[in-house]
């Protein structure tokens, strides 16, 4: 399972970890998604904030609960429901948090897409975010790995170690 902040990685890290070890990809945006046919950012745009995290929410429960072995990448925000945060401490699986300096996200992120969040002033966004989600992402991790000038391949051997 992989949590962390927006543009860290996650999507990119958990496809080549997938590969590696032959189990299927659970990518919580995707699937929210493919489940209801809009995208993010229709869903932040017509229902709002709380009606995504609620589907972020049942994704999360849905994939701890999969009885398969699998890679799963977290939403960036599934660690601020308190409720999330017992589900993942108290599942069987190992959690690894993706850290990388919030400027280095800022380079990162592309506009548009599926961060509707990022829509105004990203940097300041991010530094928010990152003051706010440092201390819950901790609280869930079983394992912090670093991407700060580390190529995808490097993250993912360190995530698998
Ligand atoms: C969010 C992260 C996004 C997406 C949504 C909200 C967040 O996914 O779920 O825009 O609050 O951190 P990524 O973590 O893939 O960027």
């Amino acid at each position: 399972m992989l949590v962390g902040m927006m543009g860290v990685g996650k999507t990119t890290v958990g496809r080549i970890a997938s590969n590696r070890l032959g189990h299927p990809l659970i990518d919580s945006d995707v699937v929210i998604e493919e489940r209801t046919g809009r995208t993010v950012r229709e869903i932040f745009e017509t229902d709002g904030e709380p009606a995504f995290r609620a589907l972020e929410t049942e994704m999360l429960l849905e994939a701890l609960a999969s009885p398969e072995p699998s890679v799963i990448v977290a939403a960036g925000g599934v660690v601020l429901d308190p409720a999330n945060r017992r589900a993942l401490s108290a599942a069987d699986a190992r959690v690894v948090w993706l850290v990388a300096e919030p400027m280095t996200l800022a380079e990162r992120v592309e506009r548009g897409g599926h961060r509707p969040l990022l829509d105004g002033d990203p940097a300041a966004t991010l530094q928010r975010m990152w003051d706010e989600r440092q201390p819950l992402y901790r609280e869930v991790a079983d394992a912090v790995v670093s991407v700060d000038n580390r190529s995808p391949q490097e993250v993912v051997e360190a995530v698998l170690r």
